[in-house]
């Protein structure tokens, strides 16, 4: 397994590979290395011949007053895990590297609509991060496909968007969540989790399930529903963010006549902002 920190070493190693008739896959990370970043490398390994996986905490999709500093940085133990899933390149650049100029003069990547609610009304900023980070990995790393987690709903949907309106020749494969065997999504966050935290954390899941059965059994007014979800959540010590209930296709409010429903939830336990994410027939 070959880690490039460089630009120029990620291409050549790539079309070194490329030139060989590989099929080339991306798995961009910000490293933490859990089982569900593991799942979509090992994803990854069945769709191409060529894995590379992307390691970089970028700053341009946090916010001020979020934990870009404190965002756990772990890359020889990530580097230990990928090689046990068949990674074949890590790329691990530095903050200069992908913004030599600095974020002020960075061109941007902003993806309209589904970008508004949900995470991205809470998060200002955060999904043009996003959109703007993946576009120079694709750019960088030119794959034939890319996995995202379906455990980051909306980024998802963002992505697809993005390589729709601007062409890119790549498949975006989704991979379903990864959860603990207690239902609690796995997610590099959970670790700033206190034990106390850590027990209420799986009633996000258990939460979200419930509105499901109701929703299985005729319950159609959405609305009053997710008004349940956030008074159940505060009740077992979370304070609610959102808890939406929405078209998948669209992500925006869902109708009584909608087929594919789901529900986007983020809430904080102490200063840790979760999100999770259930689908649904209507
Ligand atoms: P990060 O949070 O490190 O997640 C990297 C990828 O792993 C994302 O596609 C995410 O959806 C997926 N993932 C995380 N937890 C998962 C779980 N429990 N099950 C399945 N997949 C899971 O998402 C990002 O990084 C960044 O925004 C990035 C796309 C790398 C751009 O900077």
């Amino acid at each position: 397994m070959i880690t490039a920190h460089q630009i120029s070493q990620l291409r050549q190693e790539v079309s070194q590979q490329r030139a060989q008739g590989k099929r080339i896959a991306l798995v961009p990370t910000m490293g933490n290395l859990h089982e569900g970043h593991l799942q979509l490398v090992r994803q990854a390994r069945e769709q191409a011949d060529f894995v590379v996986v992307s390691i970089f905490v970028n700053p341009m999709q946090f916010g001020a007053n979020e934990d870009f500093d404190s965002y756990p940085r772990t890359l020889e133990q990530d580097q230990q895990k990928l090689l046990s899933v068949g990674c074949d390149l890590v790329f691990a650049p530095s903050a200069n590297e992908v913004y030599p100029e600095g974020l002020g003069q960075q061109t941007q990547v902003s993806v309209p609509a589904v970008t508004e609610l949900h995470c991205g009304a809470s998060r200002p900023g955060h999904f043009t991060g996003v959109a703007t980070v993946v576009s120079m990995l694709f750019n960088m790393v030119q794959p034939d496909v890319a996995l995202f987690g379906e455990k980051d709903f909306q980024q998802l949907a963002v992505i697809r968007k993005m390589v729709r309106d601007l062409c890119f020749p790549i498949q975006i494969i989704g991979v379903p969540t990864m959860r603990e065997a207690d239902g609690l999504a796995m997610s590099s966050r959970n670790g700033y989790l206190s034990a106390e935290e850590r027990q209420i954390a799986p009633r996000l899941y258990q939460t979200m399930q419930q509105i499901r059965t109701a929703i299985s059994q005729g319950e159609r007014n959405y609305q009053q529903l997710a008004e349940v979800g956030k008074t159940l959540l505060t009740q077992s010590g979370f304070r609610p963010d959102y808890f939406n209930i929405v078209n998948s296709q669209t992500l925006q409010p869902a109708q009584p006549g909608d087929r594919e429903i789901t529900l986007l939830v983020a809430a904080y336990l102490g200063q840790t902002r979760l999100i999770d994410n259930l689908s649904l027939q209507g």
